[in-house]
């Protein structure tokens, strides 16, 4: 009796050695990054397949690196999280950004984390490609995130341009398998410190977020159109919050608005989409634009007290939905997604610009319940006044206004144009909704 217990024991240890080996004790398998060089850009979720890439339920990944010098170590940073996971992985690799088929600096092994080779092996990886990834007791078994891994990176010993790095997360439910984590992909391309450009806004570059003229107000959207902005391109994501405030800096830049920090939702290389802070000011304010410590040319704005605008689909079409969260356009705006509204029908606007709401919101913080427009706004659809049955911000929003308002029900078919006013300041007013019966 008891040498058939063993014996079944020894089998089954035996049977689960390949896959633990292989799927994770070991580490991950090479090139599952995401790099789209890479086997195409495979990731983890070639094993661990029970939620979509990305999935957008609140977790992340996120990298976060210096400028370097070349062949100065640095720590290179990845945050992993999700708000029910409570196990942790990842796997990071470093390119040129000139040839991603080229490795880019040597990472270094230590108790968290370990370091394997293309085609095989681990570090030194001798100028083959490599791989950064946690090691077993590295992962935190039990405990809840945000999980941090630190990588020792030593970039190459001369300037070989931007460098790109493509990681991984896994933020798992410690079941032992692979199934119910929670897979996210980033990449972060970081400037050698000799060569970071001077960013520059263009002429006429700060515009309304949502309406595209000039002139925002505070807590209100804008954008900024320049050059050598970032040389990433993303919007914030759920590592860049620290509870419900918003994030300053996004990979290294940061706007300041009449000398306080803007919010920042969008980066790229030549455009910004920002939040301003609360200001008082009225009036030709500053604008600059600052990515790893080099500020632009001052930038002269005017900012109002309000400047209400509704957000666009594209074009003059007004951004609306309905409850269904179907979008209202013309049918030929969005082939399949937007369709006409109807006389009568219920439908949501969005605007930014409309001022202060009651209960305040804290500076440069995510609304926490709904929040009513101080003020009253007036809303005009195709000339007759409607009356919003909500006006202010939902729970969870950044300064975007949202207006529920019904189509008038003897509206005329056609683009009608809507125009809110409040204290004495209306939107601009070629902005259209599509109206058909
Ligand atoms: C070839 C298939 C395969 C790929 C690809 C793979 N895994 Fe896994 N992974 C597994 C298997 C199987 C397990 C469970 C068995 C084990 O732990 O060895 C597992 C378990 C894990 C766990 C523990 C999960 C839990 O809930 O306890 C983590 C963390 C993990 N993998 C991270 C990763 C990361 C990060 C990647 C991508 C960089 C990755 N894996 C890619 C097969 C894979």
């Amino acid at each position: 009796m008891q040498k058939r217990t063993i014996r079944i024991f020894k089998f089954a240890a035996i049977a689960a050695v390949p896959i633990t080996l292989f799927a994770f004790s070991t580490g991950p398998p090479i090139k599952r990054t995401g790099a789209p060089v890479d086997d195409g850009g495979r990731t983890c979720t070639v094993c661990h397949t029970t939620f979509a890439l990305n999935d957008g339920t609140g977790g992340s990944v996120a990298i976060t690196a210096s400028p370097y010098q070349p062949g100065v170590r640095q720590n290179i940073t990845v945050r992993v999280h999700h708000p029910t996971a409570n196990r942790f992985g990842f796997q990071l690799t470093a390119r040129l950004t000139s040839e991603e088929t080229k490795e880019a600096g040597t990472f270094a092994e230590s108790d968290a984390i370990q370091v394997r080779c293309d085609p095989t092996g681990n570090a030194p990886c001798n100028g083959a490609l490599e791989f950064a990834e946690h090691r077993q007791a590295a992962t935190a078994a039990g405990q809840p995130g945000p999980r941090r891994f630190t990588i020792e990176w030593t970039p190459p010993a001369t300037d070989v341009g931007p460098v790109v790095f493509y990681a991984a997360g896994n933020a798992a439910n410690n079941s032992g398998n692979n199934q119910g984590d929670h897979i996210y992909t980033t990449k972060l391309i970081i400037p050698s410190a000799a060569a970071i450009a001077r960013p520059a806004i263009s002429e006429n570059g700060v515009q309304n977020g949502a309406s595209y003229v000039a002139g925002f107000a505070p807590g209100g959207w804008l954008q900024i159109k320049g050059s050598n902005l970032n040389l990433n391109t993303r919007i914030w994501q759920e590592s860049d919050f620290d509870g419900n405030k918003l994030p300053t800096q996004l990979d290294g830049t940061s706007v300041k608005i009449n000398g306080k920090d803007a919010l920042l939702y969008y980066i790229s290389p030549a455009q910004i989409n920002a939040l301003a802070p609360a200001e008082d000011t009225v009036g030709p304010v500053s604008v600059v634009v600052t990515t790893h410590g080099s500020a632009s040319a001052t930038f002269t704005a005017q900012i109002q007290r309000l400047a209400p605008a509704f957000f666009l689909f594209r074009d003059t079409s007004i951004a609306a939905t309905r409850a269904d969260n179907t979008a209202v356009g013309p049918a030929t705006l969005i082939p399949g997604v937007t369709t006409p509204a109807r006389p009568g029908e219920t439908i949501t606007l969005y605007g930014s610009g409309f001022g202060p709401t009651t209960p305040a919101v804290p500076n440069g913080e995510i609304s926490t319940t709904p929040a009513n427009l101080a003020s009253t706004a007036t809303i005009r659809i195709g000339g007759v006044d409607v009356t919003p049955t909500f006006a202010g911000l939902a729970a969870r929003s950044a300064g975007v206004f949202t207006f529920t308002v019904v189509v008038p029900a003897a509206a005329a078919d056609g683009d009608l144009p809507v125009v809110a006013t409040l204290g004495g300041v209306s939107s601009p007013s070629g902005p259209t909704i599509r109206v058909q019966r």
